[in-house]
Protein backbone atom coordinates (compact mmCIF):
# COMPACT_ATOMS: atom_id res chain seq x y z
CA UNK A 1 0.00 0.00 0.00
CA UNK A 2 1.16 3.42 -0.79
CA UNK A 3 2.14 5.12 1.84
CA UNK A 4 1.68 8.47 1.30
CA UNK A 5 1.91 10.93 3.61
CA UNK A 6 -1.66 13.37 4.51
CA UNK A 7 -1.95 15.92 6.81
CA UNK A 8 -5.61 17.21 7.76
CA UNK A 9 -7.18 20.56 8.74
CA UNK A 10 -10.59 19.39 10.74
CA UNK A 11 -9.01 16.21 11.67
CA UNK A 12 -10.44 16.23 15.57
CA UNK A 13 -14.17 16.17 14.24
CA UNK A 14 -16.70 13.97 13.83
CA UNK A 15 -15.85 12.96 10.07
CA UNK A 16 -11.55 13.80 10.86
CA UNK A 17 -11.20 10.99 13.75
CA UNK A 18 -12.51 8.23 11.36
CA UNK A 19 -10.92 9.63 8.41
CA UNK A 20 -7.46 9.65 10.66
CA UNK A 21 -7.99 6.53 11.92
CA UNK A 22 -8.74 4.44 8.23
CA UNK A 23 -5.53 5.75 7.23
CA UNK A 24 -3.53 5.51 9.81
CA UNK A 25 -5.13 1.77 10.21
CA UNK A 26 -3.79 1.16 6.37
CA UNK A 27 -0.26 2.35 7.27
CA UNK A 28 -0.15 5.98 6.52
CA UNK A 29 1.34 8.78 8.40
CA UNK A 30 -1.35 11.49 9.01
CA UNK A 31 -0.62 14.99 10.91
CA UNK A 32 -3.92 16.13 12.16
CA UNK A 33 -3.61 20.22 12.59
CA UNK A 34 -5.97 21.24 15.64
CA UNK A 35 -6.55 24.42 16.82
CA UNK A 36 -6.34 22.58 20.26
CA UNK A 37 -4.25 20.09 20.68
CA UNK A 38 -4.54 19.62 25.01
CA UNK A 39 -8.47 18.84 23.77
CA UNK A 40 -7.18 15.93 21.04
CA UNK A 41 -4.83 14.23 23.09
CA UNK A 42 -6.90 11.23 22.67
CA UNK A 43 -6.22 10.84 19.08
CA UNK A 44 -2.54 10.38 20.17
CA UNK A 45 -2.86 6.89 21.14
CA UNK A 46 -1.62 5.77 17.17
CA UNK A 47 1.79 6.02 16.72
CA UNK A 48 1.28 6.91 12.24
CA UNK A 49 -0.79 10.14 13.47
CA UNK A 50 0.93 13.19 14.89
CA UNK A 51 -1.49 15.78 16.51
CA UNK A 52 -0.14 19.51 15.61
CA UNK A 53 -1.59 22.57 17.39
CA UNK A 54 -1.50 25.27 14.46
CA UNK A 55 -3.28 28.59 13.42
CA UNK A 56 -4.68 27.27 10.32
CA UNK A 57 -5.85 30.59 9.31
CA UNK A 58 -1.73 31.58 9.51
CA UNK A 59 -0.47 30.58 5.55
CA UNK A 60 3.38 30.67 6.79
CA UNK A 61 2.78 28.01 9.43
CA UNK A 62 0.46 25.77 7.70
CA UNK A 63 2.89 25.45 4.99
CA UNK A 64 5.49 24.63 7.36
CA UNK A 65 3.54 21.93 8.51
CA UNK A 66 2.44 21.10 4.29
CA UNK A 67 5.89 20.96 3.86
CA UNK A 68 6.86 16.87 3.04
CA UNK A 69 2.91 16.27 2.77
CA UNK A 70 1.89 14.20 -0.50
CA UNK A 71 -1.93 15.36 0.57
CA UNK A 72 -3.96 17.80 2.28
CA UNK A 73 -7.40 17.33 3.35
CA UNK A 74 -9.53 20.34 4.15
CA UNK A 75 -12.73 19.00 6.31
CA UNK A 76 -13.05 22.61 8.31
CA UNK A 77 -16.94 23.26 8.30
CA UNK A 78 -19.31 25.43 10.74
CA UNK A 79 -23.28 24.77 10.86
CA UNK A 80 -23.33 28.54 12.65
CA UNK A 81 -21.20 31.34 12.84
CA UNK A 82 -20.30 33.49 16.49
CA UNK A 83 -19.49 36.58 16.92
CA UNK A 84 -18.09 35.27 20.35
CA UNK A 85 -15.69 32.94 18.99
CA UNK A 86 -15.11 35.50 16.46
CA UNK A 87 -16.15 32.83 13.76
CA UNK A 88 -18.39 33.43 10.82
CA UNK A 89 -19.26 31.51 7.39
CA UNK A 90 -16.81 33.14 4.92
CA UNK A 91 -13.71 32.99 7.19
CA UNK A 92 -13.77 29.08 7.96
CA UNK A 93 -14.99 28.20 4.76
CA UNK A 94 -13.76 30.86 1.58
CA UNK A 95 -11.05 32.95 3.56
CA UNK A 96 -9.38 29.38 5.28
CA UNK A 97 -9.64 27.38 1.33
CA UNK A 98 -7.59 30.93 -0.09
CA UNK A 99 -5.67 30.61 3.00
CA UNK A 100 -4.78 26.75 2.38
CA UNK A 101 -3.74 26.94 -1.90
CA UNK A 102 -1.67 29.62 -0.53
CA UNK A 103 0.21 27.39 1.86
CA UNK A 104 -0.01 24.38 -0.70
CA UNK A 105 1.58 26.32 -3.25
CA UNK A 106 4.20 27.53 -0.77
CA UNK A 107 5.44 24.05 0.87
CA UNK A 108 5.00 22.65 -2.94
CA UNK A 109 1.77 19.99 -2.60
CA UNK A 110 -0.61 19.75 -5.17
CA UNK A 111 -2.98 17.31 -3.94
CA UNK A 112 -6.01 18.36 -2.05
CA UNK A 113 -9.19 16.81 -0.68
CA UNK A 114 -11.90 19.31 -0.05
CA UNK A 115 -15.34 18.71 2.05
CA UNK A 116 -17.83 20.81 0.58
CA UNK A 117 -22.04 20.02 1.12
CA UNK A 118 -25.24 18.84 -0.93
CA UNK A 119 -26.72 21.81 -2.11
CA UNK A 120 -23.54 24.33 -1.96
CA UNK A 121 -23.52 26.89 -4.45
CA UNK A 122 -22.47 30.94 -4.09
CA UNK A 123 -26.41 31.81 -4.57
CA UNK A 124 -27.95 29.42 -2.24
CA UNK A 125 -30.35 30.15 0.20
CA UNK A 126 -27.98 30.22 3.87
CA UNK A 127 -24.88 31.86 4.74
CA UNK A 128 -23.60 28.28 5.18
CA UNK A 129 -24.12 27.37 1.71
CA UNK A 130 -23.49 29.73 -0.30
CA UNK A 131 -19.98 30.03 1.41
CA UNK A 132 -19.20 26.85 0.72
CA UNK A 133 -20.14 27.14 -2.76
CA UNK A 134 -18.05 30.19 -2.93
CA UNK A 135 -15.01 28.42 -1.75
CA UNK A 136 -15.67 25.16 -4.15
CA UNK A 137 -15.76 27.80 -7.17
CA UNK A 138 -12.30 29.29 -5.82
CA UNK A 139 -10.93 25.50 -5.73
CA UNK A 140 -12.22 24.33 -9.09
CA UNK A 141 -10.91 27.33 -11.03
CA UNK A 142 -7.33 26.73 -9.66
CA UNK A 143 -7.89 22.97 -10.26
CA UNK A 144 -8.42 24.19 -13.76
CA UNK A 145 -5.81 26.15 -14.07
CA UNK A 146 -3.63 23.05 -13.26
CA UNK A 147 -2.14 24.25 -10.33
CA UNK A 148 -3.46 21.74 -7.90
CA UNK A 149 -5.10 18.26 -7.88
CA UNK A 150 -8.37 18.59 -6.34
CA UNK A 151 -11.24 16.48 -5.52
CA UNK A 152 -14.58 17.74 -4.00
CA UNK A 153 -16.82 16.05 -2.12
CA UNK A 154 -20.79 16.90 -1.66
CA UNK A 155 -21.99 15.08 0.88
CA UNK A 156 -25.92 15.08 2.22
CA UNK A 157 -26.07 14.72 6.17
CA UNK A 158 -23.53 12.31 7.83
CA UNK A 159 -24.57 9.76 10.06
CA UNK A 160 -22.91 7.59 12.31
CA UNK A 161 -21.37 7.13 15.72
CA UNK A 162 -21.19 10.37 17.14
CA UNK A 163 -22.58 12.22 14.86
CA UNK A 164 -24.47 15.68 15.66
CA UNK A 165 -27.94 14.68 13.84
CA UNK A 166 -29.24 11.56 14.52
CA UNK A 167 -27.54 12.33 18.50
CA UNK A 168 -28.84 15.79 18.43
CA UNK A 169 -32.69 14.47 17.66
CA UNK A 170 -31.71 11.33 20.18
CA UNK A 171 -30.87 13.83 22.51
CA UNK A 172 -33.69 16.13 22.00
CA UNK A 173 -36.33 13.44 21.71
CA UNK A 174 -35.35 11.86 25.59
CA UNK A 175 -35.92 15.89 26.81
CA UNK A 176 -38.72 16.59 25.40
CA UNK A 177 -41.95 14.75 26.98
CA UNK A 178 -45.10 13.58 24.43
CA UNK A 179 -45.18 15.64 21.89
CA UNK A 180 -41.77 16.59 19.56
CA UNK A 181 -42.55 19.55 17.60
CA UNK A 182 -40.58 19.11 14.55
CA UNK A 183 -39.57 22.18 11.89
CA UNK A 184 -39.13 21.50 8.25
CA UNK A 185 -40.60 18.53 8.23
CA UNK A 186 -41.23 17.85 4.71
CA UNK A 187 -37.28 18.52 3.96
CA UNK A 188 -36.05 15.97 2.47
CA UNK A 189 -32.24 14.20 3.04
CA UNK A 190 -30.12 10.95 1.68
CA UNK A 191 -28.15 10.19 4.38
CA UNK A 192 -24.59 8.47 4.10
CA UNK A 193 -22.36 6.76 6.71
CA UNK A 194 -19.60 8.25 7.79
CA UNK A 195 -17.28 5.50 7.16
CA UNK A 196 -18.75 5.08 3.27
CA UNK A 197 -17.60 8.99 3.64
CA UNK A 198 -14.00 8.10 4.67
CA UNK A 199 -13.60 5.83 2.21
CA UNK A 200 -14.06 7.82 -0.52
CA UNK A 201 -11.63 10.07 0.80
CA UNK A 202 -9.22 7.63 1.27
CA UNK A 203 -9.72 5.92 -2.00
CA UNK A 204 -9.89 9.23 -3.23
CA UNK A 205 -5.99 10.04 -2.01
CA UNK A 206 -3.74 8.46 -4.60
CA UNK A 207 -6.31 7.96 -6.96
CA UNK A 208 -5.50 10.45 -10.08
CA UNK A 209 -9.37 9.40 -12.18
CA UNK A 210 -10.52 11.16 -9.19
CA UNK A 211 -8.11 14.63 -9.72
CA UNK A 212 -10.32 18.14 -10.53
CA UNK A 213 -13.82 15.47 -10.03
CA UNK A 214 -16.83 16.31 -7.62
CA UNK A 215 -18.53 14.13 -6.14
CA UNK A 216 -22.11 14.09 -4.80
CA UNK A 217 -22.25 11.69 -2.07
CA UNK A 218 -25.67 10.09 -0.20
CA UNK A 219 -26.65 6.55 1.17
CA UNK A 220 -29.25 4.54 -0.53
CA UNK A 221 -32.47 5.76 0.99
CA UNK A 222 -34.09 9.30 0.90
CA UNK A 223 -36.19 10.52 3.77
CA UNK A 224 -38.06 13.63 4.77
CA UNK A 225 -37.33 14.84 8.32
CA UNK A 226 -40.19 14.04 10.04
CA UNK A 227 -39.42 10.27 9.03
CA UNK A 228 -35.70 10.21 10.37
CA UNK A 229 -37.00 11.39 13.30
CA UNK A 230 -39.45 8.79 13.56
CA UNK A 231 -36.88 6.33 13.10
CA UNK A 232 -34.42 7.92 15.13
CA UNK A 233 -37.13 7.63 18.12
CA UNK A 234 -37.70 3.60 17.25
CA UNK A 235 -33.89 3.30 17.38
CA UNK A 236 -33.90 5.19 21.04
CA UNK A 237 -36.83 3.38 22.05
CA UNK A 238 -39.05 6.50 22.58
CA UNK A 239 -42.54 7.31 22.18
CA UNK A 240 -43.38 10.71 21.10
CA UNK A 241 -46.21 12.49 19.22
CA UNK A 242 -44.03 14.05 16.41
CA UNK A 243 -46.15 17.16 15.43
CA UNK A 244 -45.48 18.88 12.06
CA UNK A 245 -44.54 22.35 12.39
CA UNK A 246 -45.80 24.74 9.33
CA UNK A 247 -43.01 26.90 7.60
CA UNK A 248 -43.47 30.14 9.72
CA UNK A 249 -43.77 28.23 12.72
CA UNK A 250 -40.06 26.16 11.56
CA UNK A 251 -38.93 29.94 10.92
CA UNK A 252 -39.86 30.98 14.06
CA UNK A 253 -38.36 27.98 16.57
CA UNK A 254 -35.22 28.39 14.17
CA UNK A 255 -35.16 32.02 15.50
CA UNK A 256 -35.77 30.99 19.67
CA UNK A 257 -33.69 28.08 18.99
CA UNK A 258 -30.62 30.06 17.95
CA UNK A 259 -30.16 32.08 21.51
CA UNK A 260 -30.06 27.63 23.18
CA UNK A 261 -26.75 26.32 24.09
CA UNK A 262 -24.73 24.65 21.30
CA UNK A 263 -27.53 26.77 19.21
CA UNK A 264 -29.33 23.25 18.30
CA UNK A 265 -31.40 25.14 15.28
CA UNK A 266 -30.63 28.78 13.63
CA UNK A 267 -32.07 30.65 10.99
CA UNK A 268 -29.41 29.80 8.78
CA UNK A 269 -29.30 26.13 9.59
CA UNK A 270 -33.40 26.37 8.50
CA UNK A 271 -32.70 28.54 5.08
CA UNK A 272 -30.32 25.26 4.63
CA UNK A 273 -33.46 23.18 4.68
CA UNK A 274 -35.44 24.66 2.33
CA UNK A 275 -33.57 22.69 -0.40
CA UNK A 276 -33.61 19.02 -0.38
CA UNK A 277 -30.41 17.59 0.46
CA UNK A 278 -30.59 14.55 -1.81
CA UNK A 279 -28.22 13.44 -5.02
CA UNK A 280 -29.00 12.90 -8.39
CA UNK A 281 -26.67 10.77 -9.63
CA UNK A 282 -26.17 7.23 -8.17
CA UNK A 283 -22.74 6.56 -5.48
CA UNK A 284 -19.94 7.22 -7.86
CA UNK A 285 -18.68 4.03 -8.70
CA UNK A 286 -15.13 4.92 -8.71
CA UNK A 287 -14.94 4.97 -5.08
CA UNK A 288 -15.79 0.90 -5.22
CA UNK A 289 -18.39 0.25 -2.45
CA UNK A 290 -21.95 0.25 -1.61
CA UNK A 291 -23.45 2.95 0.63
CA UNK A 292 -24.83 1.65 3.39
CA UNK A 293 -28.21 1.97 4.78
CA UNK A 294 -29.56 3.90 8.01
CA UNK A 295 -32.18 1.91 9.12
CA UNK A 296 -29.54 -1.33 8.87
CA UNK A 297 -27.03 0.81 11.18
CA UNK A 298 -28.63 3.35 13.33
CA UNK A 299 -29.61 0.66 16.00
CA UNK A 300 -25.65 -0.28 16.23
CA UNK A 301 -24.96 3.07 17.93
CA UNK A 302 -28.17 4.68 18.94
CA UNK A 303 -29.48 2.55 22.14
CA UNK A 304 -32.29 2.90 23.99
N1 LIG B 1 -21.62 16.19 9.62
C1 LIG B 1 -22.43 16.31 8.57
O1 LIG B 1 -23.59 15.86 8.57
C2 LIG B 1 -21.93 17.00 7.32
C3 LIG B 1 -22.72 17.01 6.16
C4 LIG B 1 -22.24 17.64 5.02
C5 LIG B 1 -20.99 18.26 5.04
N2 LIG B 1 -20.27 18.26 6.19
C6 LIG B 1 -18.96 18.92 6.21
O2 LIG B 1 -17.99 17.96 6.60
C7 LIG B 1 -16.94 18.60 7.32
C8 LIG B 1 -16.67 17.85 8.61
O3 LIG B 1 -17.86 17.81 9.35
P1 LIG B 1 -17.87 17.29 10.86
O4 LIG B 1 -19.27 16.93 11.16
O5 LIG B 1 -16.77 16.31 11.05
O6 LIG B 1 -17.52 18.64 11.64
P2 LIG B 1 -16.98 18.81 13.13
O7 LIG B 1 -17.14 17.58 13.91
O8 LIG B 1 -17.62 20.05 13.65
O9 LIG B 1 -15.43 19.05 12.93
C9 LIG B 1 -14.94 20.14 12.21
C10 LIG B 1 -13.52 20.43 12.64
O10 LIG B 1 -13.13 21.68 12.06
C11 LIG B 1 -12.37 22.46 12.99
N3 LIG B 1 -13.01 23.77 13.10
C12 LIG B 1 -14.25 24.05 13.57
N4 LIG B 1 -14.50 25.37 13.50
C13 LIG B 1 -13.40 25.93 12.97
C14 LIG B 1 -13.05 27.25 12.65
N5 LIG B 1 -13.87 28.28 12.87
N6 LIG B 1 -11.84 27.47 12.10
C15 LIG B 1 -10.98 26.45 11.88
N7 LIG B 1 -11.25 25.17 12.19
C16 LIG B 1 -12.44 24.92 12.72
C17 LIG B 1 -12.40 21.76 14.33
O11 LIG B 1 -11.09 21.31 14.60
P3 LIG B 1 -10.20 21.92 15.83
O12 LIG B 1 -11.16 22.42 16.87
O13 LIG B 1 -9.42 20.73 16.29
O14 LIG B 1 -9.35 22.98 15.24
C18 LIG B 1 -13.37 20.58 14.13
O15 LIG B 1 -12.86 19.38 14.69
C19 LIG B 1 -17.36 20.06 7.46
O16 LIG B 1 -16.75 20.80 6.46
C20 LIG B 1 -18.86 20.02 7.24
O17 LIG B 1 -19.36 21.25 6.75
C21 LIG B 1 -20.69 17.63 7.33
Amino acid sequence: MNQSKVCILGGSGFVGRRLAKLLTDGGRPVTVLTRHRERNRDLLVRPELSVVECDVYDPGRLAGHFHGADAVVNLVGILNSSRHKNQTFTTAHLKLSEIVLEAMNWSGVRRLLHMSASNASADGPSEYLKTKGAAENLLKMRSMQGEFDTTIFRPSVIFGPGDSFTNRFADLLRRIPLVFPLACPDSRLQPVHVDDVVTCFANAIDNPKTFGQTYELCGPGSYTLYELVAMIAAAIGVRRKIVRLSDRQSEMQAKAMQYLPGQPFTPDNYKSLQVDSVCKKPFPAVFGIEPRAMEDTISTYLTS
